[in-house]
């Protein structure tokens, strides 16, 4: 049994894997440049964030139907569950699709289906967060939060994602307070590749409660004094950061200097069709790159939990940490 954890920074698009693409592109018309699923992984080898973006927004013309969205979800639901997840808090890219003509609703009840029957299925409760492509303009992003009113019920929150560079947090205060006053969660990609300055702009400006990836918030130690003061989550992706070069191997990702700081850190897999590993192979990744300890793995594991969207179920993340803490690492293997 793997350890139990939630997963609080995965894009499901993110886990389209070359098998699935061929076999959707088929049923739907869509030629692929490629030969075959071997020759698309070799073209997995991202230089950066972008090069790594062009490749994931390329393939999703192979997601047409509601019920590709639901295989697609269904298929992530099935592999987190046999990595030990037990909850997932779930990215989606509305405009990645709207823009190719998939309409909004098409995508979020296709992802409700297969996420509705998740606890039932695989023992995996989920919530779904809506994100803004931070590349298009603020204007896009606020007709896609309007176009989703329609299916708020199915959505926890709104994220930020996409290109960092050059696209500052600040430009979406006001989305982020549209979806504030719809009773929506606020997270935001910072720091991933964008400097300090868009961590605190994320949570000045916007006001999100927790900060996907973060990395570069070690630059500035008045910006970790705060996010220790204030135990921001920060959902770090470590397989994610060596594929797109922001380290440059997992041995030297700083993930246990965060914890070392008192940063309240996640380990996620962000991407995990394109990056080599789900959150349980990320786990194990760290911990023999970094040589973590039993207590620090259950530590990151206890941190998931805390740092979920449970609020309004606080006895199901009771639940879940008390399973965290019995966990027997050496009946595990
Ligand atoms: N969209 C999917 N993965 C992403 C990442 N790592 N950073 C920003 N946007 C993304
Ligand atoms: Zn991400």
């Amino acid at each position: 049994m793997a350890l139990p954890k939630a997963e609080l920074h995965l894009h499901i698009e993110g886990t389209l894997e070359p098998e699935l693409a061929f076999a959707l592109a088929e049923r739907n018309g869509v030629s692929l440049p490629y030969a075959g699923t071997e020759d698309l992984r070799t073209a997995y080898l991202f230089s950066d964030l972008q090069s790594f973006l062009d490749l994931y927004y390329a393939l999703m013309a192979v997601l047409r139907t509601a019920d590709d969205f639901t295989e697609l979800a269904d298929a992530y639901l099935t592999r987190a569950a046999a990595q030990g997840v037990r909850h997932a808090e779930i990215f989606f890219d509305p405009q990645a699709h709207t823009a190719r003509g998939v309409p909004i609703g098409t995508v979020i009840e296709g992802l409700a289906h297969a996420l509705d029957r998740g606890e039932e299925r695989h023992g995996v409760s989920t919530q779904l967060i809506m994100c803004f492509l931070r590349d298009e303009p603020a204007e896009s992003a606020m007709e896609t939060l309007d176009a989703a009113k329609p299916y708020l019920h199915h959505i926890a929150g709104v994220g930020l994602d996409s290109a960092e560079a050059g696209h500052p947090p600040a430009g979406f205060r006001e989305v982020y307070a549209a979806a504030e006053s719809l009773g929506l969660r606020k997270v935001a990609h910072a720091g991933e590749e964008g400097p300090p300055a868009y961590i605190w702009e994320a949570l000045d400006i916007l006001g999100v409660e927790r900060i996907d990836h973060g990395l570069r918030a070690l630059e500035d130690p008045e910006l970790v004094a705060r996010l220790v003061r204030d135990a921001v989550p920060l959902t770090v992706c470590p397989l994610s950061n060596v594929r797109l070069r922001a380290v440059d191997t997992l041995e030297d990702h700083p993930l246990r200097a965060m914890m070392d700081a008192g940063l309240l850190v996640t380990v996620n897999s962000d991407d995990p069709a394109y990056f080599g590993g789900y959150v349980g192979d990320t786990f194990h990744a760290v911990r023999e790159a970094l040589a973590l300890s039993q207590e620090q793995l259950r530590e990151l594991a206890r941190n998931s939990f805390r740092a979920s969207f449970l609020d309004h179920d606080e006895l199901r993340r009771e639940r879940y940490l008390a399973e965290v803490d019995s966990y027997d690492f050496d009946a595990a293997g």
